[in-house]
C-alpha cells in the first residue's frame, strides 16, 4: 500500500516535472538511484568487461554512460555516493563540505610543495560534487586546439547542458558586480550565455533554483543499466600489462582495486579487440596510478621499489594550477550566499566573485596538518561581504608530479611553481588592478563601507587570506608581491598526462596498447573560464567517437 502511494507521488512528481513545473526531484530520496549502483564489497572478486574506466569523476560518468549503449562496462569509483548527502547537494554547504575531511569524506585535502590549500574529489560525480557549479564552456578556438570536432563537441556539450546546466538567478551582489565590471571596461556584456565570450556574462551553473547541485553522476542516467556496473568505494591500486615479446607495446589487460574492507578485486578485459581500460582518475589520480603501475620515469620509480613497464619521463610532466588571488569586500549589507554566477573576460585572466561561501573560509576550510585529520575545522560565519577575484588564464608556470609512496590511498607529491615566470606575475598585477576597479565602482558602493580604501582592503587581505607559502618580511601588499604571497587555488590543477606527451590525439597512452586516459590530466590549459564543462563534454565526445571506432583526423 505505502509502495503504491510512493509510485504515484513520485508520477504525479514525475509529471509536474515534465511539465516544467520546476518540480523536479523535491527531495533527496527522489533522486535517480541507479539499479547497477554498487558498493565494491559486494562485487565478485574477477570479473571480465569491454572496458574498465577508473575514476568515475566528471569525465568517467558521461564516458561511461555513453559506452554503455554498446558494451559492458565497469566505472571503479574510489568514493561514494552523492545522492542523499546534503552536504554535497546542498550550496549552502560548499565550504563545509570542503572542510569535512575522513579517509571517506567527498573532498581530500591536498597541500602542493609550494604551500598552497588545495582538494580533489572522492566522490561518484568527481569534481562536480564539491565544486563551486559554474558551467562556461571552452571556446570554440580552444575546442580546435583539443583536436576535437567543433560539431560533435557542440553536440556533446547539449548533452551535458540538458541535465547538469542551469541558468542562475542573480543574487543582488552579483547583479552590481556584473555592472561593476562593465564600468571597470570589462565589455561588451554578452547577457547569459554558456559560451566563451570576450566581456562579461552571466554564466551557467550546476545548482538549480533550489540550491541543489547536479552532478556529472546525473548523466549516468543516459547509460544502459543491462549493460553497465558502477562501483563504489573501490579504489584501483595499479593496471596490469602484459609483455607480448620485444615486437609488441606492453597491453593494459586488467585492473586490481580493493573495496572498502581492504579485501582485492581484478578486473579483466574481454579476450576482443575493442576492449579497453579507460583512466578517469583527474590530474592527480590518473599520472599517480601510471607510475603506480610502472609507466612513468623509470629512475623515481626504481627509487620506490616499482618494477618499470615502460619508462615514460613526462608522465607527471606539466602539471600546471592557475592562481588565483582575492581580495575581500566587507560589506555593511546582509549579502545572500551567492556562488559564482558572472565572469569577466579578458585574454589573460578572467574575474569572477562569490559570497557567503567566501575564499577566506574556503581557505580556512583547507587549514590542516595532514590527510589524516578527521575533525572538521570550524567556519565562522561572521564574516558580511564579498570576495572578488582573478583567475590566471594560461600561466606559463609549471610543475611536476611525484610519487610520496606506493600507497594509492595517499595523495602524491605535486609541485605548481606559482609565479616562477615573470609573465605570470605581470598579468597577475594587470588582473588585480581590474578587481580594484571593480572594486571602485558605482555599482559596488552600497556594499562597501566608504570608509574602507582599496588599499586597505589589500591590507586586510593580505592579513586573513591563508595560505602556508613565506611571506616577504617587508610588506605583501605591493601587488606584485600580493601575487606571489597570497596565492590561492582555483582548483582547476590539470596536466601530468598531457596530449601529446603521455597520450596521442586519441587518448591513448603512447608506448602501451589497450589503455587511454580521458580527463583533466591530457589538459595543456584550463579550458574556458572554469573547466567543468569541457571535461564532462570530452567524457561524452570521446565515448561517441569510440562508439563510432572512429580514427581521428
Ligand atoms: C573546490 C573546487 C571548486 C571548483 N569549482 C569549479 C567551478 O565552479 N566550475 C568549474 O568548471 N570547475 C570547478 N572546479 C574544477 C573542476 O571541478 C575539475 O577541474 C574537474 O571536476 C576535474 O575533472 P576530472 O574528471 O579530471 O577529475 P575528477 O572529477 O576529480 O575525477 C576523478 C575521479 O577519480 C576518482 N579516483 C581517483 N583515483 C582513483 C583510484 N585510484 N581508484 C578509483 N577512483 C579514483 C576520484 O575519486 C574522482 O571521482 C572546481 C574544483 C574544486 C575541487
Ligand atoms: C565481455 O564479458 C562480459 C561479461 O562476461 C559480457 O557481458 C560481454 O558481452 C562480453 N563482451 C564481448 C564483446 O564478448
Ligand atoms: C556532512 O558534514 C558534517 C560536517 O560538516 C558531518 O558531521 C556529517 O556527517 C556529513 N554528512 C555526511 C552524510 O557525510
Ligand atoms: C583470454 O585468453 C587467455 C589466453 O589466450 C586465457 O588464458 C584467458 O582465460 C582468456 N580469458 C577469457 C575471459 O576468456
Ligand atoms: C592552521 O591551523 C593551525 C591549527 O589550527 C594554526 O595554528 C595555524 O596558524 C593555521 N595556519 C594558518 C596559515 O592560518
Ligand atoms: C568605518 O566606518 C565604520 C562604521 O561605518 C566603523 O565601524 C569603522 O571603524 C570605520 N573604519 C575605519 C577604518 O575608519
Ligand atoms: C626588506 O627591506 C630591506 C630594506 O629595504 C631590504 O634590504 C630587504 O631585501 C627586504 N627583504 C625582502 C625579503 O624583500
Amino acid at each position: 500500500m505505502e509502495l503504491a502511494m510512493q509510485r504515484f507521488l513520485t508520477s504525479v512528481a514525475l509529471l509536474l516535472c515534465f511539465q516544467g513545473f520546476g518540480f523536479c526531484f523535491p527531495d533527496h530520496d527522489a533522486v535517480p538511484r541507479y539499479s547497477f549502483l554498487r558498493h565494491a564489497a559486494e562485487a565478485p572478486r574477477v570479473s571480465h568487461h569491454d572496458y574498465i574506466i577508473v575514476g568515475g569523476g566528471t569525465a568517467g560518468c558521461p564516458l561511461g554512460a555513453t559506452l554503455s549503449e554498446r558494451f559492458d562496462v565497469l566505472v571503479l569509483e574510489r568514493g561514494g555516493s552523492p545522492y542523499g548527502n546534503p552536504n554535497v547537494s546542498e550550496l549552502a554547504l560548499f565550504v563545509q563540505n570542503l572542510a569535512y575531511q575522513t579517509p571517506t569524506s567527498p573532498a581530500q585535502r591536498f597541500v602542493s610543495v609550494d604551500g598552497v590549500i588545495n582538494a580533489r574529489a572522492r566522490c561518484l560525480g568527481g569534481g562536480t560534487c564539491i565544486n563551486a557549479g559554474f558551467y562556461s564552456r571552452a571556446s570554440r578556438q580552444e575546442v580546435e586546439e583539443m583536436g576535437l570536432n567543433l560539431e560533435l563537441a557542440e553536440e556533446s556539450f547539449r548533452w551535458v547542458e540538458k541535465e547538469v546546466a542551469f541558468r542562475p538567478r542573480l543574487t543582488g551582489w552579483t547583479s552590481a558586480f556584473m555592472s561593476g565590471l562593465l564600468e571597470a571596461g570589462v565589455t561588451p556584456d554578452n547577457g547569459f550565455t554558456y559560451d566563451h565570450l570576450p566581456g562579461t556574462k552571466v554564466g551557467g551553473t550546476t545548482f538549480d533554483q533550489n540550491g541543489h547541485r547536479h552532478t556529472a553522476a546525473d548523466l549516468l542516467k543516459y547509460a544502459d543499466p543491462a549493460r553497465i556496473t558502477v562501483l563504489l568505494r573501490a579504489t584501483a591500486q595499479r593496471i596490469l600489462f602484459r609483455n607480448r615479446g620485444r615486437k609488441h607495446k606492453p597491453e593494459a589487460y586488467g585492473v586490481v582495486y580493493k573495496d572498502e574492507a581492504g579485501n582485492v578485486h581484478e578486473a579483466y578485459l574481454n579476450n576482443s579487440s575493442t576492449g579497453e581500460i579507460i583512466l578517469s582518475a583527474g590530474a592527480l589520480g590518473s599520472p599517480q596510478l601510471l607510475m603506480l603501475s610502472g609507466v612513468g620515469p623509470a629512475p623515481h620509480l626504481e627509487s620506490l621499489g616499482i618494477e618499470v613497464v615502460l619508462d615514460q619521463p613526462l608522465v607527471g610532466r606539466g602539471m600546471s594550477d592557475n592562481p588565483l588571488n582575492a581580495i575581500i569586500v566587507p560589506s555593511p549589507q546582509q549579502i545572500e550566499i551567492t556562488s559564482v554566477q558572472v565572469v569577466g573576460i579578458r585574454p589573460d585572466y578572467y574575474v569572477e566573485s562569490m559570497t557567503g561561501v567566501n575564499i577566506v573560509a574556503a581557505s580556512l576550510a583547507g587549514n590542516s596538518t595532514g590527510p589524516s585529520a578527521t575533525s572538521p575545522v570550524q567556519i565562522s560565519n561572521s564574516f558580511q561581504g564579498g570576495t572578488i577575484f582573478e583567475k590566471l588564464a594560461r600561466p606559463l608556470s609549471q610543475g611536476f608530479l611525484r610519487l610520496r609512496n606506493r600507497d594509492p590511498e595517499e595523495n602524491p607529491l605535486v609541485t605548481f611553481n606559482y609565479f616562477m615566470e615573470a609573465e605570470d606575475v605581470q598579468a597577475c598585477v594587470e588582473a588585480l588592478r581590474t578587481v580594484e576597479r571593480v572594486i571602485d565602482s558605482r555599482a559596488l558602493s552600497r556594499f562597501r563601507y566608504p570608509n574602507q580604501s582599496v588599499q586597505s582592503l589589500v591590507a586586510l587581505s593580505a592579513s586573513v587570506l591563508v595560505n602556508l607559502r613565506a611571506r616577504n618580511a617587508n610588506d605583501s601588499t605591493s601587488l606584485e608581491q600580493y601575487c606571489r604571497d597570497l596565492v590561492m587555488t582555483i582548483w582547476h590543477y590539470h596536466g601530468g598526462c598531457q596530449m601529446r606527451k603521455v597520450v596521442d590525439h586519441d587518448y591513448k597512452v603512447l608506448g602501451v596498447d589497450a589503455l587511454r586516459i580521458i580527463d583533466g590530466s591530457t589538459f595543456t590549459f584550463s579550458p574556458g573560464t572554469n573547466p567543468q564543462a569541457t571535461v564532462m563534454m570530452l567524457g561524452r565526445y570521446m565515448g561517441v567517437r569510440m562508439l563510432k571506432g572512429h580514427k581521428f583526423h
